[in-house]
């Protein structure tokens, strides 16, 4: 069974055809981040326009480098939430119309859910199993009973880890998207440096917003001194995935699940990857760091084991709830 996916959410154009849920045949991804940094984040209007630019292309080329026939396809699979709704709306609008020429089903796929279903790519992943998908927008433990249940365990009550990345970033001067420069940063900084708190909050679910003020009152306390953005951005990023770390292990602890999987940009981070690669008694499970950001190798993925058949009326929406 062959599917193309259509990622574009945010400000990433992303078309790709997966066969089986598996097997990557084709994948093109269009970064907008260069033409967002002079704003410093996404400007909505902006995305969506360069999203109409590029997606028409990206669709040739998976067809062409893939040679499948695309009435052969099983379905066009688009995210249609949650996201920026106007970005979202040019991805549907392009799976829409590809779906009605060549007389395949459309298919909607849940952002975050096709996040964590990127693990299924060159994998032998099977559910049950713990999730922790962590994006720019979204913090949450999952647990996968099965390909198409999964249920929230908890989730952030504020920022999302990726958002607090972000701000953090922008406070120390790093620069968009926050993520990755203090992911390098913090490699020459010391975690121990700066006694950040975790947010405290109960059961599964996180806290970010006060983390976000501590670092800013750190700036403040500290602005006649030199201080190490290094080890002001090492001991953030400590405080940030130790939270994440313990919760997910608790949880999977809990549920007696030994597989876990990680998910969404976050999962690119090399010191969350660690530890739960250095974590004894379990399975882990994480995409390759292109596979962690958006990307729509995970929609054509999550179209084949959960993908909802919607009609050619289907809309998109920017928030669950
Ligand atoms: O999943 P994603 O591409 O888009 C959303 O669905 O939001 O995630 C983007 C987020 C951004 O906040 C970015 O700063 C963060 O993922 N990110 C990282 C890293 N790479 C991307 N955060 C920490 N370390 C990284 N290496
Ligand atoms: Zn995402």
């Amino acid at each position: 069974m062959l599917y193309l996916g259509i990622e574009t959410s945010c400000d990433e154009t992303a078309v790709a055809i997966v066969e089986d849920g598996r097997k990557l045949l084709s994948s093109r991804i269009v970064s907008q981040i260069n033409l967002h940094r002079q704003f410093g984040g996404v400007v909505p209007e902006v995305a969506a326009r360069r999203h109409l630019e590029a997606i028409n292309d990206l669709v040739a080329e998976v067809f062409d480098e893939s040679a499948i026939a695309p009435r052969s396809l099983a379905g066009i699979a688009c995210t249609n939430g949650p996201g920026l709704i106007g970005t979202l709306l040019v991805g549907l609008s392009c799976a829409k119309a590809l779906a009605w020429s060549y007389d395949v089903p459309l298919l909607a796929v849940d952002h975050i859910l096709a996040h964590v279903c990127a693990n299924y790519i060159g994998s032998d992943l099977e559910p049950p199993f713990v999730a922790l998908v962590v994006s720019g927008g979204h913090t949450q433990i999952m647990h996968f009973q099965s390909y198409k249940d999964a249920l929230v365990l908890g989730q952030t009550i504020d920022d999302a880890s990726g958002e607090a990345y972000d701000k953090v970033a922008r406070l120390l001067g790093l620069g968009y998207p926050g993520g990755p420069a203090i992911d390098q940063a913090a490699v020459g900084g010391n975690p121990r440096a700066f006694a950040l708190p975790e947010g405290v909050v109960a059961g599964y679910d996180f806290s970010f917003s006060g983390l976000k003020t501590a670092v800013l009152r750190t700036l403040e306390n500290h602005k006649d001194k030199n201080i190490s953005v290094d080890d002001l951005a090492a001991s953030f990023q400590d405080a940030v995935n130790r939270v994440l770390f313990r919760k997910t292990m608790l949880a999977a602890q809990n549920l007696n699940l030994d597989k876990i999987v990680l998910a969404g940009g976050v999962a690119a981070n090399s010191d969350l990857r660690r530890r739960f690669e250095t974590a004894a008694g379990i399975r882990l499970y994480r995409p390759a760091p292109s596979l962690c950001t958006d990307n729509a190798a995970m929609v054509a993925a999550a179209a084949h084991y959960s993908g909802q058949p919607v009609p050619l009326s289907a809309s998109a929406y920017s928030r669950r709830y």
